[in-house]
């Protein structure tokens, strides 16, 4: 008995990375899941790898069109309940450095695809009873982050227009939340997959490694199981302690940065 037999779900960015994890996980636990992304060759990989379960579907989630196509795909295969706004790109370049055609690249994918999304799902939803829509933000959404304008501004936004979305849909039984990640080892939050990558830049935050996809799918299936269905509108950050705070050298958890250390 899984958490999510019976009901059909769209991942989308399921080609590769987190949102592949997370197509493989609700598969696990029972979902028939739709996969979207614009890599074809790679999302009909994914989707073959976890078999009968899974379909794959070209989706430009910042296409109006391809939207219609999907959302007819996964209803024709049962109740639409859950929807990943998962896709994504990042741009990193100084303010002063950002193309207009760049920065709308940005919020194109990450902010226009997620409201496209969740206006696509909500009616579909509402026919079902009701379901669940989990935002893939990000901790550049909780905070200031140098060099990313156009990423930082797409997800805040995804963390605002969640807090829209909940007020609305309540009505209609459908939740929405988002989930704000720290670095996730993907070709995204480390590209040329290095081990160093995977530790050292983490030495600050208390639990000092880089996340792995499946920890964030294990938030995300959370939030969209029913095991949380007095939740919606809230924040969910999964980033190991990093916004937390920054361990001092040499004090208590601080442990053995650069040659310091607490003697106790
Ligand atoms: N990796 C990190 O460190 C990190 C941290 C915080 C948040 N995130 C967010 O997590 C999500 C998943 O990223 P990831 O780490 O798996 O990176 P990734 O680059 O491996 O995966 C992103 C996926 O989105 C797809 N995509 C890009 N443009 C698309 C479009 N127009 N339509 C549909 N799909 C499109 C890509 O093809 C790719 O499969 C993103 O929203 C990202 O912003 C990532």
């Amino acid at each position: 008995m899984g958490r999510f037999d019976g009901k059909v779900v769209i991942v989308t960015g399921a080609g590769r990375g987190q949102g592949a994890e997370e197509a493989r996980m609700f598969a696990e636990e029972g979902a028939t899941v739709v996969l979207g992304d614009v890599i074809d060759d790679e999302g009909r990989a994914v989707a073959a790898e976890i078999g009968g379960q899974a379909t794959y579907v070209h989706l430009d989630v910042s296409s109006e069109a391809d939207w219609a196509n999907a959302v007819a795909t996964a209803t024709g295969l049962g109740p639409l309940k859950v929807l990943v706004n998962n896709a994504g790109i990042i741009r990193p370049a100084a303010i002063e450095d950002t193309s207009l055609e760049d920065y709308l690249s940005v919020i194109n994918v990450n902010q226009v695809g997620t409201f496209l999304g969740m206006r696509s799902v909500v009616g579909p939803m509402r026919d079902a009873g009701g379901g669940a829509i989990v935002n893939i933000s990000s901790i550049d959404g909780m905070r200031g982050s140098n060099g990313l304008i156009s990423y930082a501004a797409s997800k805040w936004a995804t963390r605002g227009m969640t807090k829209v979305a909940a007020m609305e849909f309540g009505l209609f039984n459908v939740r929405v939340n988002s989930i704000h990640p720290g670095g996730v080892n993907t070709i995204m939050g480390n590209p040329m997959q290095m081990k160093e990558l995977e530790t050292g830049p983490y030495q600050m935050q208390p639990i000092q490694r880089i996340g792995e996809s499946r920890e964030i799918g294990a938030a995300v299936l959370f939030l969209a199981s029913d095991e949380a269905s007095y939740i919606t509108g809230t924040e969910l950050v999964v980033d190991g302690g990093t916004t937390t705070g920054r361990l001092e050298p040499g004090l208590p958890g601080g442990g053995t940065v650069a040659g310091y250390g607490y003697n106790v």
